[in-house]
């Protein structure tokens, strides 16, 4: 009795925070509170977290006229979803989910995905690590991510555990609270000046670009970078900021590809990872390389934590007290490794790079285009500009899928 009156209190005051104005059926389903929209829905789609915004429901309950269960169970509320509950939730009769980057999805959820007669999945993310695509492409079921509007908000976050880091924000913002200053001093929190510096990316894809844009343009930091490709429009750009920095009688900033990795670490006052997480990303930054980094300089990484090898990060913060470290994701999250937590030169917060409303409320809106636009036979969409999906007329939308990561290979009725 009090779990479910605690549950039926943390599904209202979730809605709250994620302005849900509308109310669905508080009910269990597979032993599970749940949320329903639109009970009489033919189709029957399952989502495992409460999603801010109400586009993305009315994408489903209106263009698709399904029948749409919310995981409100406040078992799950705080905490990662594990296989067990999504299969029962998945249950006998379902069509699509909308899932969360910290689950499971491969054999196991897929399989039971497809028992219950589902031909979608789609991730609340733009990183898929957690989906085995070809487990997904085995049972036939499509894939979907949510590209194109998360890019600005991470590397906005990058941009501020950069500064955070550099100018020692957490630290003295602690310092402060605990009532320890005394008076104005010349060594208080002397940190890093980044004007001018030399900014490294791995990684020089849609956020590795925002983000070096950001901070080149805004302390005027030369580039150096590495990835598999050149990324020739960020070098025309910042050849053209160059020129224009020059035409109004400033130095210019320079924009270098190299060749390996070590080569951005040896240069950089800061580097900054965005890669994607694959077996060539894997503890990327490791002992040997952290040795190669500057005493004093920083390391921020917002892509995903098993690129660092955080066993090793610990150790070299630790040995190395002017080295400092912005992380907003971690290898065994939501843990941390042993001695991270009292690191002073180490800022970290809980993977929050694409919290700002805007960009959770866009990312609901494509996962549950994604399963809408498929279930109802719709093409693949054939532009990266997510603003019409997003930011348009509701009726204008386009009748197309964003994003699908395996359209290619799924066969349809
Ligand atoms: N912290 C968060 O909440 C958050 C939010 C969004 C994205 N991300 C992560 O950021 C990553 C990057 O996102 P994006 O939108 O910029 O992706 P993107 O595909 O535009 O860019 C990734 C870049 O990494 C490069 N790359 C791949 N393997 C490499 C390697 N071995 N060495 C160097 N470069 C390599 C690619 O060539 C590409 O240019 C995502 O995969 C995701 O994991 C994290």
């Amino acid at each position: 009795m009090i779990a479910a009156i605690a549950t039926r209190v943390w599904a209202r005051q979730a809605m709250a925070a994620n302005g849900l104005a509308r109310r669905g059926l508080s009910t269990t389903s597979g032993g599970l509170a749940v949320e329903v929209y639109n009970p009489s829905g033919e189709k029957r789609v399952v989502v495992t977290k409460m999603l801010p915004g109400t586009r993305w429901l009315d994408i489903l309950t209106k263009k698709l006229g399904a029948r749409v269960e919310v995981l409100t169970d406040a078992k799950y509320a705080p905490t990662i979803v594990p296989n067990s509950a999504i299969v029962d939730l998945i249950g006998d009769k379902c069509d699509g989910v909308l899932g969360q980057l910290t689950e499971d999805w491969s054999a196991e959820t897929f399989g039971a995905l497809k028992q219950a007669g589902g031909v979608v999945y789609s991730n609340y993310a733009v990183g898929y690590n957690n989906v085995n695509v070809d487990d997904a492409t085995a049972a036939n079921i499509a894939v979907g991510n949510t590209p194109g509007v998360l890019t600005e908000t991470t590397a906005e976050i990058t941009a501020a555990l950069t500064l955070a880091a550099a100018r020692r924000v957490v630290e003295a913002d602690e310092f402060m609270r605990a009532g320890k200053y005394l008076g104005w001093l010349p060594d208080l929190f002397v940190g890093k000046l980044l004007q001018r510096g030399t900014l490294g990316l791995i990684g020089a894809g849609r956020i590795g670009s925002a983000y070096a844009k950001m901070m080149v343009e805004g302390h005027y930091m030369d580039l150096v970078y590495f990835d598999k490709f050149q990324n020739q429009k960020l070098e025309d750009y910042m050849k053209g900021y160059s020129d224009f920095l020059e035409s109004q009688g400033e130095k210019g900033i320079t924009c270098t590809r190299v060749d390996t990795v070590e080569e951005v670490l040896s240069a950089s006052d800061v580097v900054s990872l965005h890669p994607l997480l694959d077996k060539t990303t894997h503890h990327l930054i490791n002992k040997e390389r952290l040795s190669i980094m500057k005493d004093d300089a920083i390391l921020v990484n917002a892509a995903r934590g098993p690129v660092v090898d955080e066993v090793a990060l610990v150790a070299h913060l630790q040995a190395n007290p002017n080295f400092r470290c912005g992380l907003d994701v971690f290898e065994d999250e939501p843990l941390m490794k042993p001695g991270l937590a009292e690191c002073p030169n180490a800022t970290i917060v809980p993977h929050i790079a694409s919290a700002s409303l805007w960009t959770r409320g866009g990312m609901a809106t494509l996962a549950a285009q994604n399963i809408s636009a498929f279930l109802q036979g719709q093409p693949g969409y054939d532009s990266q500009d997510m603003t019409p999906f997003v930011d348009g007329p509701f009726d204008a939308m386009p009748e197309s899928c964003p994003s699908i990561v395996n359209m290619d290979s799924i066969k349809r009725n």
